[in-house]
């Protein structure tokens, strides 16, 4: 089993295993960002670059540096692979480009955006985007398509991840809408304007990372925060009927699937209980439900996300600290050679 260390941490894997999951095996802040690869599609990932990280030693047998910053999503560890998330000051910069480059057609209306407070492109900006914008132009706009009763498309806030994509085809079984185009002409939008409607379509909306796709049925009744989410289950023999209810008082205002701490679905929901089961007695309630995400509704108003970009902001200065002494020797400290020690730091 290949041996691969991130930030310092040396961790066994499975022969295959991507960069991205051998660090979510480790857990914790150094587990690179994610806005397109979920681990329950086939063949997501490689399309937004946010997780990419610094290779330093490709293999105890060739242990030079990668040319570039690798999508950690896409890359399989090697035995002796040395890699520098957290602790690779171009890391950082280059994924403040990222979120500057996702934000570039990306309208700012999160105070009107019922994905806020749960929004992984929200968090990922609070964390390492820009305090503010260097954009000068309109964004693109799209004119509204509508792709049926039940589900809201937002093609203007669409980040073109294909989680949506793959999700119609893996799990609805039924895809009618996909990515049209290439390049800066890519656009999310359905084939001769069909709607989405088979029983799984639903799912569309939990996987989507911004505000894209959301619920028709639950649209603009709360924000999301002020709900209270209830693991709930039902007899449904369509799904497995494992649920979270978000709950107003005895009301409740709308189903999702269960998600984990990445933000993925544990199991797909069918649109029967997403949509039409809003009356409470349809559902057996277990116990409130545990949101383990650094957001809004995880954390209780981003206290997660502080800590991250505590860690994030300590290395920064750490290795600012490390390059101004290697400058400051003629580069004789080996910039770059430990990132251990800073993490221990
Ligand atoms: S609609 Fe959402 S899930 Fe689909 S490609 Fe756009 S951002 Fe991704
Ligand atoms: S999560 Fe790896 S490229 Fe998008």
């Amino acid at each position: 089993m290949p041996k691969v260390t991130i930030d310092g941490h040396e961790i066994e894997v499975d022969a295959g295993t991507s960069i991205l999951n051998a660090a979510r095996k480790i857990g914790g802040a150094l587990v690179p960002p994610t806005m397109c690869y979920y681990s329950k599609l086939k063949g997501s990932g490689g399309k937004c670059r946010t997780c990419l990280v610094k290779v330093v030693a490709q293999s105890a047998a060739n242990p030079r540096p990668m040319p570039k910053l690798q999508a950690s999503c896409s890359t399989p560890v090697a035995d002796g692979m040395v890699v520098q998330n957290l602790t690779s000051p171009e890391v950082l910069d280059a994924r403040k480009g990222i979120v500057e480059f996702l934000l570039l057609n990306h309208p700012l209306d999160c105070p009107i955006c019922d994905q806020a407070g749960e929004c992984d492109l929200q968090d990922l900006a609070y964390v390492h985007g820009l305090s503010a914008s260097r954009n000068d132009f309109p964004r693109r706009t799209f004119e509204t398509i509508d792709i049926g009763e039940r589900i809201e498309l937002n093609r203007n806030r669409c980040i073109l991840c294909y989680r949506c994509v793959y999700t119609a085809n893996q799990v609805a079984g039924a895809r009618v809408h996909g990515v049209l185009g290439r390049g800066d002409h890519a656009e999310i939008g359905t084939y001769i304007r069909s709607s989405l409607d088979s029983e799984m379509s639903g799912n569309v909306i939990d996987v989507c990372p911004v505000g894209a796709l959301t619920d028709k049925t639950a649209r603009f009744e709360s924000r999301v925060w002020f709900l209270k989410p209830m693991d709930v289950h039902c007899t449904c023999d369509k799904c497995s009927g494992k649920a979270v209810a978000w709950m107003r008082g005895e009301q409740v205002v709308r189903v999702t699937a269960r998600r984990d701490a990445y933000g993925e679905v544990e199991g797909w929901i069918c649109d029967s209980c997403r949509f039409e089961r809003k009356d409470k007695a349809a559902w057996t309630f277990e116990a409130p439900r545990r949101v383990e995400r650094n957001s809004v509704i995880g954390q209780n108003h981003y206290t997660g996300l502080r800590q991250l970009l505590a860690v994030t902001e300590k290395h920064i200065a750490a290795r600012a600290a490390v390059s101004a002494a290697d400058e400051a020797a003629g580069g004789a400290t080996g910039y770059g050679a430990d990132p251990a020690a800073l993490i221990s730091g």
